[in-house]
């Protein structure tokens, strides 16, 4: 039997394992998909189980994102382009690495829901993804991107590889259209980003990558002021979807039944 694995730290938030193992038994793929918390030590080893094709595939999430490149043979362009990696697997003796989160965030924002074009976006954090949606954002045409990160040099940092972008102090507002959350303030359900008031227009759209709680407080917050709102299920299901089809070769079906299903927990 076939096995895959999602590696990070902290794990417990992660459905991954969830609709992996939905989407096998609904192509009767003969795997297991399972969560495995490692520790920086642990990446050599991890990466030499997928080398003895103990592991099949694996899903790369924080914090190694970008601490797994320095041990991938091949890295794909979009996973070149983010610096980050969450997608590995084996062939012809290489250790791939893919990156499925830029088209997991391209493929969750819905041009019926809101169209990015020419719009300024205003990212809160600098960590693992955020490299994915500030490309994921240039592909759909948006105007400006500005990064406000609590450690500034982070932000920085992004901005020596992505000079189009700005960059604000923590605490600090920009007027936007579109705010995104990319900061893992919120996947506590005490947790509450502070953010300016003047930022909750009704026209301004929030977007949180978190999945899991279904509603950070920062959404709650965005709703009860009358802006259109998402969550990251979406991004979260198409990277899947894109990281499943880059194993198995084929595309998975992602339905409402399936949404329903994820939400369940
Ligand atoms: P990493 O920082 O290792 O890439 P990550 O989970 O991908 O890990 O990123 C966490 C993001 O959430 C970072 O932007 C982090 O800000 P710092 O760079 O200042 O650490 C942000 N973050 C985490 N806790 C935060 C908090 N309490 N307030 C504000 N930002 C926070």
């Amino acid at each position: 039997m076939k096995k895959y694995v999602v590696i990070g730290n902290p794990l417990d938030h992660s459905l991954s394992p969830k609709i992996h193992n939905f989407w096998f038994q609904e192509n009767k793929i003969n795997a297991t998909y399972n969560k495995e918390t490692l520790v920086d030590e642990d990446l050599e080893n991890f990466i030499k189980m997928i080398k003895d094709k103990k592991i099949e595939g694996a899903n790369i999430t924080v914090p190694f994102k970008e601490k797994i490149i320095k041990f991938i043979d091949i890295l794909s362009d979009e996973a070149k382009n983010a610096n980050s990696v969450n997608t590995i697997y084996m062939s012809e003796n290489n250790i791939i690495g893919h990156n499925t989160d830029i088209a997991g965030f391209y493929l969750s924002l819905k041009p019926e829901t809101i169209n990015l074009k020419n719009k300024n976006v205003l990212i809160l954090g600098a960590g693992g993804v955020t490299p994915s949606i500030i490309l994921g954002l240039r592909m759909m045409g948006v105007k400006k991107i500005i990064v406000t990160n609590r450690t500034k040099d982070k932000a920085l940092k992004l901005k020596e590889r992505f000079g189009f972008i700005e960059v604000l102090n923590w605490g600090e507002t920009a007027k936007a259209n579109v705010i995104i959350n990319t900061t893992s303030v919120g996947l506590d359900k005490t947790d509450e980003i502070q953010l300016d008031e003047s930022l909750f227009t009704s026209d301004t759209f929030f977007y949180d990558v978190i999945y899991n709680p279904k509603e950070t407080n920062l959404l709650k917050k965005a709703k009860n002021k009358g802006c259109m709102v998402q969550n990251g299920l979406m991004m979260f299901i198409n990277q899947a979807a894109a990281s499943f089809k880059t194993w198995h070769n084929i595309m998975p079906n992602v339905d409402k039944n399936l949404i329903k299903f994820l939400q369940n927990d």
